[in-house]
């Protein structure tokens, strides 16, 4: 269709835009390549997911869309300009460091754009909104450019956000997607299905992290995936470990903590709960109950037995929690 062909146009023309200012900008090397150097991304990694720099102005990118033949409509459509109430047209993105999102074909559908100032009250990143190009709840960043090894090492690693997505690459993992921009979804994770059976999640080591991982890991378990989990010490995220520890150490640490998702519930909940008798109760009907969202009954009994012997209780016990859960639903 010819107007969802000139939103995918513009977009590539915005994306390149963005592109050569930060390379060739005065301020786009000054500013912004200077902002991904500070924070170790190399070159290579730069260039490969295409990152760039929007001009600190209300109409750098409208007036060289313009210039180039480009309709202020599609502009708009795409969210790249936005126009206030009187009426007035001003680029979405000012004065940030740009990532381009792809749909898993390779065309720019969207953009995410970081702020560059320490200002709390400035938002951290500003995103496209949806359009006809972009529906977010069935992108993930970075799926374009990790296909190819989600097949081949049939795993892919899930992690929050764009820099996470880029250092994790950096360090020669190149199975790496993100959510960016929502909490997971169903459509994302049938998306990632038709690559690998295979999930490994790598959230935020903080409190907001740890929770949307187990929200995930369940979803990821209703859809028939495996699922395991990776957590990171407190603070950290994918990308500020690997930019600590150096990527040979960031390997080594994602092999040795990489848990399957009983362990990593049981770790969680077992240290929540501590020596209270009717809160490890809890966790084990909190287990049992991902375990019960698992569809394939011949895995779902091969992680009961894997439950019993972690928590010390009656396969048999556990097996008559299961089925009470799984009748409860009709
Ligand atoms: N996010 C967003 N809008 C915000 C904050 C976050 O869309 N105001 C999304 C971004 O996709 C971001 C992801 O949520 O990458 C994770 O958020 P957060 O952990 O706060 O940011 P980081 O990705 O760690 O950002 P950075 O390392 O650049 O500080
Ligand atoms: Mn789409
Ligand atoms: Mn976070
Ligand atoms: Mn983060
Ligand atoms: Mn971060």
């Amino acid at each position: 269709n010819n107007a969802r062909e000139s939103l995918y146009v513009v977009s590539l023309y915005a994306a390149n835009y963005f592109a050569n200012e930060l390379w060739t900008g005065e301020h786009g090397r000054a500013i912004g390549l200077s902002y991904f150097r500070e924070r170790g991304f190399r070159e290579d990694i730069i260039k490969k997911f295409e990152l760039g720099y929007s001009p600190d102005q209300w109409d750098a990118l409208i007036l060289s869309a313009k210039a180039a033949g480009h309709k202020e409509e599609y502009l708009e459509r795409t969210g790249l300009s936005i126009r206030n109430d009187k009426g007035k047209v001003y680029d979405r993105f000012r004065g940030r460091v740009m990532f381009p999102i792809h749909n898993f074909t390779g065309r720019v559908i969207g953009f995410g754009g970081r702020t560059l100032k320490t200002d709390k009250n400035v938002p951290k990143y500003v995103n496209s909104p949806e359009s006809d190009i972009y529906h977010k709840s069935n992108v993930l960043y970075g799926l374009f450019q990790a296909k190819k090894a989600i097949r081949e090492f049939d795993n892919c690693y899930l992690v929050e956000g764009y820099a996470d997505v880029l250092s994790v690459h950096q360090a020669g993992i190149e199975n790496v997607v993100a959510s960016s921009g929502t909490s997971l979804t169903v459509e994302q994770i049938r998306l990632i299905g038709r690559f690998t059976q295979n999930v490994t999640i790598l959230y935020d080591g903080d409190a907001a992290g740890i929770k949307a991982s187990l929200r995930g890991l369940d979803m990821i378990l209703e859809e028939g995936l495996n699922v395991k989990v990776v957590n990171f010490p407190d603070g950290h995220d994918p990308d500020s470990y690997m930019h600590k520890v150096g990527a040979g150490a960031f390997k080594i640490y994602i092999e040795n903590n990489r848990k399957d998702f009983i362990l990593y519930k049981a770790d969680i909940l077992l240290k929540e709960a501590g020596t209270d008798p009717i809160k490890r109760a809890g966790i084990i009907r909190d287990i049992v109950e991902s375990i019960a969202k698992i569809p394939d009954d011949i895995k779902a009994s091969v992680f009961i037995r894997e439950c019993s012997r972690l928590l010390q209780v009656e396969e048999r016990m556990l097996l008559t929690e299961l089925n009470k859960m799984k009748s409860a639903r009709f």
